[in-house]
């Protein structure tokens, strides 16, 4: 087992008490700085948080309301406590650090009702520096044997008045552009994660981790305080929002709470409240760059269906695979191999063991492992789970059977069909589940789109690696496309749930040979940027592979690494911009972007070097911006030390990306990095 996990648990304390009312008990994180209390005002039980002394979360209720029978909301009595430290530093088998480490205090409570039936309820409290994790439990008990849960009662009942960044509660998707308004206008339901800044600058995002056998859960605005936000879970057709067996643990409800954004981006809490590795072995799960048949099926250059354009053909895929192995990716991905597109919408559409007659997967298959390339195979479901069940085994032996690594999954319809289901609700959670399970078996890697959100079950299974679920590039081909600040949310929102699968990496940025009407809304700069920024352990270089023949740019895709030592945040304003660098070995990768606006940006160097190292900088030029002119970039290597400070003007919807590698010879060959801003403008000329 490939993943280190060193545990320290101390048993502080545990109490066994009378069942007693009217109690109230704390428990802080280990710096002191962050507080949960829990209250059982007349047996009802609230939680509140205080931050450094200053109230976040007033009391907040707890509980669940069930079908058929009494509500679990108390009034309750203590029956036992129990507190204790939990320490441990993890070593995941891929990620944005080698290491992770993980701190926190945790309270358990066993609640028990005060009266008839006298049921059982448990409360986990754990307490980090960096947030709140809290779940629910029903232990196993005489005469509670199924649960029907109309509706899980948390609040997150606010202190102040806050900046949200949100998305609405659509059952069926996460691919919307994110709102900015404040916490007291809010009028929709709103996906997690849900982040905040707070007047007293508290950045907060309220999100799930381990989400198993459970719904997703959105959050609704209070009807009577506008600063409070319900628990509204996703519902079954019939109305129930969990179906469950005794016992039953809840999903960890979060709270992450920094002093600055980049708080929220160095955090681990998701990760941190998972259960450890369950595969033995690990060593067929590898992060990949890859390239795939796949925007030319968004543009309109080729067809998903068998036909004069269809993309998934032998000679093509095998151009893709010859292009991987000549530059320095891993992986090709191929959408449109299988029998039925002609289908889609239809009953009993797509088959995962028939390849279309165009697409001789032997041969390609063979050629692949000839050129040391990875196939990344292509499940789109259409949203027909069921029928998808009915084929997983096979389905995934027939991966096996062919060497492919790494399958992406898709469920892109508006509802799951026949069942009439939604993406998020219980019964979509246990079948993604299923299908990691099955993938477990067979060895294969999964890049889920149309998913449920990411709650750290990467820990537990690794190969579960990516994921959609964001408005990602492909509404750039066929919408009025994602705006140039969209991607400077994402690291806040989305991406503090996991891994996301973007697909960045456009260079031709207007495509109008294909669609006029479309663009991707970015400099050329921000695209190399944003394979940084937006950190995935399956990272598509998503252009068509010509169009970056000859591409002087393409050279930091071949260089940038994907799986990484360690991560440090050097800027982050939310929906502003975002600076990122990550260290592979000796290397560093540099990704800074912008919004809309134009940005002078200043990094002082000595937060990530210790010597001097070359730095090869990609760089919009002086007269760039996304929408006249996207373009234009400054390519250029200079010499890096810790004590210069970096000087560089984004463009409008422009970035940076920058490797900084070794010095090994040469020294005087390159100019000071203190020149660069400079040659941004000289490059005008
Ligand atoms: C939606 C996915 O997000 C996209 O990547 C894929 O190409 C299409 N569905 C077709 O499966
Ligand atoms: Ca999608």
């Amino acid at each position: 087992m490939s993943t280190r996990v060193y545990l320290f648990t101390a048993i502080l304390l545990i109490f066994s008490c009378k069942p007693e009312t009217g109690n109230q008990f704390s428990i802080s994180s280990p710096n002191g700085s962050i507080t949960l209390s829990l209250n059982l005002e007349a047996g009802k039980p609230t939680y509140s948080v205080m931050v450094d002394g200053v109230p976040l979360i007033r009391p907040s209720a707890l509980g669940y309301q069930l079908r058929g029978i009494p509500d679990l909301v108390g009034p309750f009595s203590v029956r036992q406590k129990a507190e204790n430290e939990i320490e441990e530093t993890w070593s995941p088998v891929w990620g944005q650090e080698k290491q992770i480490y993980s701190h926190s205090n945790q309270l358990k409570v066993e609640l028990v009702e005060n009266r008839s039936p006298n049921r059982s309820m448990n409360l986990f409290f754990r307490v980090f520096d960096d947030g709140i994790g809290f779940r629910y439990e029903i232990p196993d008990q005489e005469g509670l044997d199924s649960l029907f849960i109309s509706s899980e009662l948390t609040e997150f009942n606010f202190a102040e008045n806050a900046n949200c960044w949100w998305i609405p509660a659509d059952y069926n998707s996460y691919e919307k552009v994110y709102t900015r308004s404040l916490l007291g206008d809010l009028l929709d339901s709103l996906h997690t994660p849900l982040t905040m800044e707070t007047p007293k600058g508290h950045f907060i995002s309220i999100h799930e981790a381990n989400l198993t056998n459970y719904p997703s859960m959105t959050l609704k605005p209070s009807a009577d305080d506008s600063l409070k936000l319900i628990c509204d879970l996703v519902p079954w057709p019939d109305g129930d929002k969990v179906k469950a067996q005794v016992p039953m643990l809840s999903p960890w409800r979060t709270i992450m709470i920094g002093s600055d954004a980049r708080d929220l981006l160095a955090s681990r809490l998701i990760l941190n409240l998972n259960e450890p590795n369950r595969l033995d072995d690990v060593s067929w799960i590898k992060p990949m760059k890859y390239i795939g048949i796949w925007w030319g099926l968004h543009i309109g250059k080729e067809t998903w269906v068998q036909g004069e354009h269809h993309g998934a053909t032998t000679e093509n895929t095998k151009r893709y695979i010859d292009f991987a192995a000549e530059n320095s990716i891993q992986g090709v991905l191929v959408e449109g191999w299988n029998h039925d597109w002609e289908r889609y919408g239809q009953d009993r559409a797509f088959k995962f063991t028939q390849p279309y007659d165009d697409f001789d997967i032997a041969e390609i298959t063979r050629y692949a492992k000839l050129k040391h390339v990875s196939l990344i195979g292509h499940h789109e479901t259409g949203g027909e789970a069921p029928y998808y069940d009915e084929q997983l085994e096979d389905a995934f032996a027939f991966c096996r059977k062919y060497g492919i690594s790494a399958v992406k999954t898709g469920y892109a319809r508006t509802s799951i069909e026949p069942i009439g289901e939604t993406h998020h609700g219980q019964w979509m959670v246990q079948h993604y589940r299923r299908v990691v399970e099955m993938a477990a078996k067979y060895k294969v890697a999964l890049n889920v789109h149309e998913p449920v959100k990411p709650t750290g079950l990467s820990r537990t299974w690794p190969h579960m690696m990516s994921r959609e679920g964001a408005r990602g590039m492909e509404w750039n081909a066929w919408s009025e496309g994602n705006p140039p600040s969209h991607t400077c949310i994402l690291p806040f929102t989305r991406l503090l749930a996991g891994p996301l699968d973007y697909t960045p990496g456009i260079f031709d940025l207007e495509f109008n040979q294909f669609k006029p009407d479309n663009r991707v809304h970015t400099t050329l700069a921000k695209q190399l940027a944003l394979m940084v920024v937006i950190y995935s352990p399956l990272q598509m270089a998503a252009d068509l592979i010509e169009n970056y023949e000859g591409q002087p740019a393409f050279q930091f895709v071949r260089d940038l690494n994907i799986d990484w030592d360690e991560t440090r945040y050097l800027k982050a304003e939310i929906g502003e911009q975002v600076a990122i660098a990550r260290r592979h070995g000796e290397e560093w990768f540099l990704g800074a972007i912008t919004n809309e606006k134009e940005r002078d940006l200043r990094l002082p160097l000595d937060e990530i070097l210790d010597s001097v190292m070359v730095a090869e900088c990609y760089t919009d030029a002086g007269n760039t911006n996304w929408e006249s002119n996207p373009y234009p970039m400054l390519i250029k290597s200079y010499l890096a030390s810790p004590s210069d400070t970096l000087r560089v003007k984004m463009a409008p919807g422009g970035g940076l990306a920058i490797r900084f590698r070794p010095l090994h010879a040469h020294k005087d060959k390159f100019p000071s990095i203190t020149d660069l801003r400079r040659d941004q403008f000289v490059q005008n000329l």
